[in-house]
C-alpha cells in the first residue's frame, strides 16, 4: 500500500533540509521498493504569512490523515515577538498527533571524535538515546502573560509519566538495559511524581533494566564530563529539550541529530535543530539530522528496518569519505552533501 507522507518545509533552513530529507526518502524507496506519495504544506512562519496560522486547517488535516510526517524546522526572528508565533504551531501539532514520546538519539561515529568540543578521549564511543516526553510539562501547562508577573504551570499525570516510561524501558531492552531518569525532585512536585512513577513501573515490569536517577543540574555536567556511560536518558519535555541540544553537540554538530516522535498513531520526524537563521538560505546547513530523520521514519513508521539501515550506513559512509558540510570542518554545501548521501543509498 502507498505510504502517504506529509513534508513540511517550514522557514529558515528548513526548506534546504527537507530537500535533502526528500530525496533521501525517494532514493530509499526506490531502492527497496517502497510505494510513497509526498505532499509538501504550508507550516509555521511561512503559514502565519499565508494564512495568518502557524498550523492552518488544511495542514492539520491532511498532517492527521498522513502515515508519516517530516518536518524542517520552523520560526525566526521574523516572528518572535508576534502574538501568532511558529512554535505555537509545532506544540500544537504534536499535542494534536499525541506524540507523546520523543527519541532523540546521539552518538560520536568513530573517526569522528575531533570534530568534538570535547576533548577525543572523552567524546569516543558515546551512544545514547534521550527519551524526551513531548506532550505535557510546562509546554503546555497554563500560561499568564504579564509585564510584571507572569506563570507558567508545569503539570503532570501519573499516566502521562507511566506512557513514556514505558517507551523509555523498552528502548533500553533493545539496547544495553541500562536506563537514567533525569529529574528535579529536590525542588519540583512534578519531578517526585516522575520519579515515584518510574521507580513502580519498574518494580512491576522492568526489573531487569538497571534504573538509576540523576537531577537535571548534575546531569548537564555528567553529559560533558563522562558522554559514554550513558545508554536511555529518560526525561521531562522542558529538561529533554535543553539536554537533547547539548547531547548533540558532543557528536560535532547540532546538525547530525535526528528525531522521532511517537505514540499517537502518525509518526512525525524531524531534525532537533531549528531554523538556524544565521545560515538560511546559504546552502550551508547539514542535511545529516534531517536524511537519520528519514531512517528513523522507516523504520518506525514503515517496518522498514533494511531500508533505515541503508540510509544510516550510506551517511556513515559519506562522513566517513570526508564529504561533509561546513560544520564539521568540511568544504561541502547542503545539497552536496545530500547528493552524496543519495548516491550511496542508491547503492
Ligand atoms: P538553531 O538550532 O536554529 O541554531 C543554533 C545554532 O546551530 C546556529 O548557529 C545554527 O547555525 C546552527 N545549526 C542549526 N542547525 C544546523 C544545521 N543543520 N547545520 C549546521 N548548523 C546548524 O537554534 P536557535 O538559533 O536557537 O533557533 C532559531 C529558531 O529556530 C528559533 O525561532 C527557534 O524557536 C526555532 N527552533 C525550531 C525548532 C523546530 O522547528 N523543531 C527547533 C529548535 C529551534
Ligand atoms: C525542539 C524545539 C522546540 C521545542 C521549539 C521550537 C518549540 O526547540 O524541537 O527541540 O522546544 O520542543
Ligand atoms: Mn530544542
Amino acid at each position: 500500500m502507498t505510504k502517504r507522507v506529509v513534508l513540511l518545509p517550514g522557514d529558515g533552513i528548513g526548506p534546504e533540509v527537507t530537500a535533502a530529507a526528500r530525496r533521501a526518502l525517494e532514493a530509499a524507496a526506490k531502492r527497496f521498493d517502497i510505494s510513497i506519495s509526498l505532499e509538501e504544506h504550508d507550516f509555521g512562519g511561512i503559514a502565519i504569512d499565508n494564512a495568518g496560522d502557524p498550523l492552518p486547517e488544511a495542514t492539520r488535516a491532511a498532517c492527521l490523515a498522513a502515515d508519516a510526517i517530516f518536518l524542517g524546522a520552523v520560526g525566526g526572528p521574523k516572528w518572535d515577538m508576534q502574538e501568532k508565533r511558529p512554535e505555537q504551531g509545532l506544540l500544537a501539532l504534536r499535542k494534536a498527533l499525541d506524540v507523546y514520546a520523543n527519541l532523540r538519539p546521539m552518538r560520536v561515529l568513530p573517526g569522528m571524535e575531533e570534530y568534538s568540543p570535547l576533548k577525543p578521549e572523552i567524546a569516543r564511543g558515546a551512544d545514547m538515546i534521550i527519551v524526551r516526553e513531548l506532550t505535557g510539562g510546562t509546554y503546555f501547562g497554563e500560561r499568564v502573560e504579564g509585564r510584571e508577573r507572569a506563570t507558567d504551570e508545569t503539570l503532570y499525570t501519573r499516566g502521562e509519566v507511566e506512557r513514556v516510561a514505558r517507551v523509555a524501558f523498552e528502548t533500553a531492552r533493545m539496547r544495553k538495559k541500562k536506563l537514567t531518569s533525569v529529574d528535579k525532585a529536590n525542588v519540583m512536585a512534578t519531578s517526585r511524581l516522575w520519579r515515584a512513577t518510574v521507580n513502580d513501573l519498574h518494580k512491576a515490569e522492568y526489573s531487569d533494566v538497571a534504573l538509576s536517577h540523576v537531577l537535571v543540574d548534575a546531569m548537564a555536567m555528567k553529559l560533558i564530563q563522562a558522554p559514554s556511560q550513558f545508554d536511555v536518558i529518560l526525561t521531562e519535555n522542558m529538561f529533554g529539550d535543553i539536554l537533547s541540544d547539548e547531547a548533540s553537540v558532543i557528536a560535532g554538530s547540532i546538525g547530525l541529530s535526528p528525531s522521532a516522535s511517537l505514540g499517537g498513531g502518525v509518526g512525525l520526524y524531524e531534525p532537533i535543530h531549528g531554523s538556524a537563521p544565521d545560515i538560511a538560505g546559504q546552502d550551508k546547513a547539514n542535511p545529516v539530522g534531517s536524511i537519520l530523520s528519514i531512517a528513523m521514519m522507516l523504520r518506525h513508521s514503515f517496518g522498514a528496518e533494511e531500508a533505515a539501515k541503508a540510509v544510516e550506513n550510506a551517511v556513515e559512509a559519506t562522513i566517513e569519505a570526508g564529504a561533509r558540510t561546513a560544520d564539521l570542518g568540511g568544504k561541502m554545501g547542503c545539497k552536496e552533501a545530500a547528493g552524496a548521501v543519495v548516491e550511496r543509498i542508491l547503492g
